[in-house]
């Protein structure tokens, strides 16, 4: 089957790229499982989608409706919807164009005993004296309520509320509660009575005042009660605090002051206010929204002092900024996308893994070599097929869920989703390289892969991104994590998923590439790390495949080859040898000598009359686990002459197979040399497998691929073609048992 052109990258490509395609369509389970997982998990999450979307399609997560027909149902038509419709819940989903105002509240504390409460203020300063009298003007002592004008008439008292208030003040929960607002005065009438106009004598609830106005087009039937504000002087701010700390049961402090250096030339205030309700932080920031009047109160009180009680800084009211229409949408798929997608893009990484042991096990690697595919062309074969098989991937498994309509994969750009994955697969495909040197059977490596997938995906979903959302975690941190490539994967599917919420939430799109360099978005960081280790890898993944691969007679260093010094003067060595050899000589056999002298000859004289040439070929394994060592072949000479058919005989155990391992490159000898057609076996294996032709021992097959696939194979790799190649093929033309030997 000798075959003098050897076969061009091009062919030899084409012969391994039909061989893996059809390896790969044998292998139906994989394909089938590649194929239905994306389906099956995109499916499952358009499915939890309309579940969510049609739980959060109810009355109560959206903005409010009545019925105009007085009815409790009534068709959509027949609705008429609103802010004014709507509780605390709902109207987030309103949209809101004229938000309502509503007077400025104090945040007051928790409950009082008794009637009528007592709500205080600590106040201190440097100058006592001024202090007392600007704290003096902070409550008024009667109130002052004008029917004709509810609104204003709120605003010029100092009102307060022990509702919790809310993350907006679209509706204020003061007004919308059951609990009663408070009006502060230096002291309530002893009747009790707020507003005598309207108080009836014997009625059960004389403590209280309810009565109805009209406040932004709500109708809003508050309850109104006195409550006594009363200031107390403190020595010093350090006292206040220890009293804040301490926490006062009978008198509950609403804020304190700290009136510092100020007098009537500037004035310089401290204000403490309160953000928990009765201990509990559980409004947060939101609390903040009842803080101004405080700060108003003091300034008031001020100015009064510089210019009289007449004077006034009248804070009517307090508005959101108008809104338009948001209904609530929790992008689910988003959400949990992120953990089921990382297992999707991870799923590839068993099967290239396997798929490049399997021919390591199976010796398919070495028989490749022998027959001609070198290392080059296979790595650059076997990388290019994996990256098209995983772009096919990466591309239905983005195309399924775009057509599913998942918001995760329709609102982030396109371009970006494209530069992600493929850094990834390309990544990905690297270290299944670079791993597949460290495993040598593929059941072991199969069960690592798909505990290292999952084990992945559920450390990211639960430790990674606990850790991603935690602000307070170091981000150097982070990136340190990212460097595990499953995680940087997560990662970026995670912003994925975040944008594609915010964006969904807000109406708007998903991630740009100018969002990239938002320093929040944790994607260029991803990017960069994915992109350096994808080189770095796939060199590393070079460097140790060959260095690992017997024949290619390249030593660890080998990069390094062209620096270093020639080894130590290899004649000396080689004298030494001889006249040792010499020696034994004098005791060996005389055809051995004479074939010893022959190959002294042809070595001093090289010509390519000889098809192989032994020199002193040598062969000890090295002792393991206490055993001793063995040598196998002692100094074997041997000149073949071309043309010839020279067979080997010997009892077991003689070192035939350990010389045809060495003169195949499956095994280097421990010293002496062999040259095939003038090339040593040392150096050049490459070489001499484009001229030689290897049945093994053992049977190195594809197990799932036919007689005639593999003949077709290696007869596209020896460069057959056309005609002689079907010819060639037709011996196994109906599936006849498979051949050994090509
Ligand atoms: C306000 O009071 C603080 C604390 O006493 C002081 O450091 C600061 O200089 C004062 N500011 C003015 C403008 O007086």
């Amino acid at each position: 089957m000798a075959n003098p052109v050897p076969a061009t990258f091009s062919t030899r490509a084409n012969a391994l790229l039909r061989k893996n395609l059809t390896f790969q369509k044998r292998n139906k389970k994989t394909n089938i499982r590649l194929t239905l997982f994306p389906l099956i998990i995109c499916i499952i999450l358009v499915l939890l989608q309309n579940l969510v979307d049609n739980l959060l399609d109810k009355p109560k997560f959206k903005c409010g409706c009545v019925c105009t027909t007085n009815q409790t149902t009534c068709s959509d038509s027949e609705k008429v919807c609103g802010v004014k419709y709507s509780d605390q819940t709902q109207v987030l989903a309103c949209a809101i164009p004229n938000p309502p105002e509503w007077p400025p509240l104090l945040q007051l504390p928790g409950s009082e005993p008794w009637y009528p409460p007592v709500y205080t203020m600590l106040f201190t300063a440097d100058d006592h004296y001024f202090g007392q009298i600007v704290s003096d003007n902070i409550f008024p002592s009667n109130v002052t309520m004008d029917y004709t004008d509810i609104m204003a008439s709120l605003a010029s008292n100092v009102l307060g509320s022990e509702s919790t208030p809310d993350t907006n003040n679209f509706l204020e929960p003061a007004f919308t509660s059951d609990l009663p607002i408070y009006y502060l005065q230096t002291r309530c009438p002893l009747d009790n009575i707020a507003f005598p106009e309207i108080y009836q004598e014997g009625t059960p609830q004389q403590d209280m005042e309810s009565f109805t106005y009209e406040i932004a087009g709500f109708t809003v039937d508050q309850e109104i009660r006195c409550a006594d504000g009363i200031n107390l002087w403190r020595d010093s701010s350090s006292v206040i605090n220890n009293e804040l700390y301490e926490g006062h049961e009978d008198n509950p402090i609403v804020s304190a002051f700290d009136f510092l250096n100020s007098n009537e030339n500037g004035f310089n205030v401290t204000v403490w206010y309160k953000s928990t309700n009765k201990g509990v932080t559980n409004f947060g920031p939101t609390a903040l929204l009842r803080i101004p009047r405080s700060i108003n109160l003091i300034s008031n009180a001020y100015l009064q002092f510089l210019r009289g009680l007449g004077t006034k800084m009248l804070f009517e009211f307090v508005k959101e900024m108008p809104k338009s229409e948001t209904p609530l949408r929790i992008e689910i798929a988003s959400l949990l996308g992120v953990l089921f997608f990382t297992w999707v893009v991870l799923q590839l990484f068993p099967v290239v893994l396997t798929s490049l042991i399997y021919e390591k096990q199976q010796k398919l690697r070495i028989m490749m070599k022998m027959h001609g595919l070198g290392d080059g062309p296979y790595w650059m074969i076997t990388y290019g097929y994996f990256l098209a098989l995983s772009v096919i991937y990466m591309l239905c498994f983005v195309i399924f869920g775009s057509v599913l309509g998942l918001k995760f994969f329709t609102l982030n750009d396109y371009s970006i989703q494209f530069v992600f994955y493929f850094i990834y697969i390309n990544l990905q495909i690297s270290v299944a390289i670079l791993l597949a040197s460290f495993f040598s059977n593929v059941k072991t490596a199969t069960v690592t892969a798909y505990i290292g997938v999952f084990g992945t995906g559920l450390l990211a979903g639960f430790l990674l991104q606990f850790f991603i959302q935690d602000s307070s975690f170091p981000r150097g941190w982070i990136i340190c994590m990212e460097l595990y490539p499953g995680f940087a994967l997560y990662r970026g599917l995670y912003e994925f998923g975040q944008s594609a919420t915010s964006g969904s939430n807000m109406g708007t799109v998903g991630m740009r590439w100018q969002d990239l360099s938002d320093s929040a978005n944790g994607m260029k960081e991803v990017l960069i790390i994915m992109f350096a280790e994808w080189i770095i890898v796939l060199f590393v993944a070079y460097y140790i495949d060959q260095v690992s691969s017997t024949g290619s007679g390249k030593s660890t260093i080998f990069f390094l080859k062209g620096f270093l010094k020639k080894p130590l003067s290899s004649c000396k060595k080689l004298s030494i040898q001889r006249q040792e050899s010499n020696v034994l000589a004098q005791m060996e056999k005389p055809d051995i000598v004479q074939e010893k002298e022959k190959v002294e000859q042809l070595l001093l004289e090289p010509t390519i009359d000889h098809a192989i040439v032994c020199d002193g070929l040598k062969k000890f394994y090295r002792g393991r686990d206490g055993n001793p060592g063995k040598l196998a072949v002692r100094e074997l000479f041997l000149a073949v002459p071309r043309g010839e058919c020279f067979g080997m005989l010997g009892p077991n155990g003689a070192g035939k197979t350990s010389f045809i391992s060495m003169m195949i490159g499956l095994t280097k000898p421990t010293s002496g040399a062999a040259y095939v057609q003038g090339l040593d076996i040392r150096t050049h294996m490459d070489g001499i497998y484009t001229s030689m032709g290897v049945c093994p021992q053992h049977n190195l097959l594809w197990e799932s691929l036919t007689g005639r696939e593999h003949l077709l194979f290696y007869g596209r790799l020896k460069n057959l073609k056309g005609s002689v190649l079907t010819q060639v093929s037709s011996f196994c033309k109906n599936s006849c048992a498979i051949n050994r030997c090509f």
